[in-house]
């Protein structure tokens, strides 16, 4: 593949890429961390480049991982926390766009609305990423999908399954499945269920890709032989008001020893962090010997300096 197709794109989510796009991604990120392991420094593609983070929520991996991104690209970067801003607030999200984009060479944008992500891309001429967004957070399922590949040597034919809310890292894992053709299941209740217009365009799209994406309600049926256990905290950030009603509801989704014990022998556990322990996951299962979301953390910085050198280089 030309890399010169990605030069100048924005990463809004994941459909914005072909499953060809995707997987050169993915190749472009595991050469990277080759090269890292290797103590081997390629030449500087983000030099005398200046990224811009703009944050309206609180981040660890997202924003260390795209600070140490950037530098170690050879590119500069600096953060602009929830008080700084004012997205929306303080002044109009297109001025905020049309300014920044008249000083930085990037954005990463971390944001409550997806509309403002998108007004900012219409705004900004320069690159924009999704740090996350309440509808989507394509670089987490980026690095997950890294991930995946090391820990299963493919993506395809493995048996995934995401218990919990159905919340922007389920839709991003149901555009990943979508596009790459992958099996998976997701198990919410039902007033928890993923968007349906996201889920429907993940079936048509899935159609092509041969994709088998799956609704089960009851826990238990879905992760029968799941060699994927995947979930994610309960009450995303911006939901808080419902936090107790979401535990209450969500509490027969629990990802502990006892529901494991219907996954496949070969199972791993993923989580994108942070985690709420006790709730949405066991100490037991976070810390035991099928966790790899330490793993999934890490790859977030090798996935994020792929997509950062092939769009801004
Ligand atoms: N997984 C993830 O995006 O973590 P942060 O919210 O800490 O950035
Ligand atoms: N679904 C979580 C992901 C955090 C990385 C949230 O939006 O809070």
């Amino acid at each position: 593949m030309n890399k010169k197709k990605f030069r100048g794109r924005d990463f809004l989510e994941l459909t914005d890429y072909s499953q060809e796009e995707l997987h050169y991604l993915l190749d472009t990120a595991r050469e990277l961390k080759r090269m890292e392991m290797m103590k081997v420094r390629d030449e500087k593609p983000l030099r005398d480049k200046i990224i811009a983070l703009l944050f309206e929520k609180p981040s660890l991996r997202t924003r260390v991982s795209f600070e140490v991104a950037v530098r170690e690209l050879g590119g500069e970067v600096f953060y602009l926390g929830p008080q700084e801003v004012g997205l929306g607030q303080r002044e109009a999200v297109k001025d905020v766009a049309q300014v920044l984009d008249r000083m930085v060479d990037g954005l990463i944008i971390r944001t409550f609305a997806h509309e403002n992500l998108l007004e900012i891309a219409r705004f900004a001429s320069v690159p924009v990423i999704n740090g996350l967004s309440d509808l989507y957070h394509p670089c987490q399922v980026l690095g997950d999908l890294l991930t995946l590949q090391e820990k299963k040597g493919k993506l395809q034919g493995i048996k995934i399954c995401f218990l919990g809310d159905g919340n922007n890292v389920c839709h991003s894992w149901i555009n990943a499945a979508s596009i790459l053709g992958l099996e998976l299941t997701v198990s919410t209740p039902e007033r928890y269920r993923p968007s349906p217009s996201i889920w429907e365009e993940a079936q048509v799209r899935g159609k092509k890709s041969g994709a088998q994406i799956i609704y089960e309600a009851n826990p238990q049926k879905a992760i029968k032989g799941a060699e994927v256990v995947y979930t994610d905290v309960w009450t995303s950030m911006g939901k808080e008001a419902e936090k107790e009603e979401r535990k209450a509801f969500l509490q027969l989704y629990q990802v502990n020893s006892h529901l494991l014990s219907e996954a496949s022998p070969e199972f791993i556990v993923m989580h994108c962090m942070p985690a709420k322990r006790g709730e949405e996951i066991t100490d037991e299962v976070m810390d035991g010997p099928h966790s790899v979301v330490v793993d999934e953390a890490e790859n977030r910085l090798h996935a994020q300096k792929a997509l950062l050198a092939l769009i801004l280089s």
